[in-house]
């Protein structure tokens, strides 16, 4: 079977991870969550309580190693040979990951990373720039959207399980923000690839988006 890259990008809670990780396993490709590692060095910049700027943090973006292993319980993110998997989804970092993902070093060192691990294709690789900029070649790209009302009450579910309680006017007003620094910033802001293929998750089960990214890679690798 062809080996493809597939490409899904969209803004927060649009759907993207789960997707991923479906189509990934379906297909028996590796799942790689580009945002993890964007997190785990805003993480490693909330540990070593540095100050935001670009300086600082490419000092720090030097001297640490990320790892994105995959396990039985999915991928996991090591960051400099520890497992934060969990603490990179605690509300600070993803209060800070847009200001420490819109530096041009940080978006440098990520980037190549990324492209070694999806080389030899098998990936489905999820983020804001994948198919614009990562993987401007890759076979299948998609861009997910959904209304800020689904994005919001999705995260609300999630957060919930983990044990944070936030009211939905709060996670609206976040996701706005973060969809605002993500889609303005100057360096590889989030938008749509002009070859990607845009889905509206806001009302289709996860089962019908996910199908609909399978039937147009098995359209490309060549199987029914
Ligand atoms: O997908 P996520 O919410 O875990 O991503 C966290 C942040 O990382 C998001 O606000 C934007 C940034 N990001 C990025 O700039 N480029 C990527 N390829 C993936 C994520």
């Amino acid at each position: 079977m062809k080996n493809i890259i597939i490409a899904i990008d969209g803004p927060a809670g649009s759907g993207k991870s789960t997707s991923a990780k479906i189509v990934a396993e379906k297909l028996g490709y590796i799942y790689i969550d580009t945002g993890a590692m964007y997190r785990a060095v805003t993480l490693a910049c909330i540990e070593a309580e540095i100050g935001i700027n670009d300086n600082e943090v490419a000092k720090l973006v030097d001297g640490i190693r990320i790892d994105l292993v995959q396990s039985d319980l999915g991928q996991r993110t090591y960051l400099n040979g520890k497992d934060v998997s969990d603490d990179i989804r605690r509300p600070d970092v993803t209060k800070l990951v847009s200001p420490v993902s819109a530096m041009a070093y940080v978006r440098e060192k990520m980037v190549i990373q990324q492209r070694e691990m999806g080389l030899n294709g098998g990936v489905v690789m999820d983020g804001r720039d994948i198919g614009t900029v990562v993987f401007t070649n890759a076979e299948l790209k998609i861009y997910l959207i959904a209304s800020i009302e689904a994005r919001a009450e999705r995260r609300l579910l999630e957060l919930k399980q983990k044990g944070f309680n936030y009211s939905l006017e709060e996670i609206i007003k976040q996701i706005s923000d973060r969809d605002i620094y993500d889609s303005s910033r100057e360096i590889s802001p989030l938008k749509r690839a002009d070859d990607a293929v845009v889905i509206d998750t806001s009302n289709i089960s996860i089962q019908e988006q996910t199908q609909k990214i399978i039937d147009l890679a098995y359209q490309i690798i060549g199987v029914n």
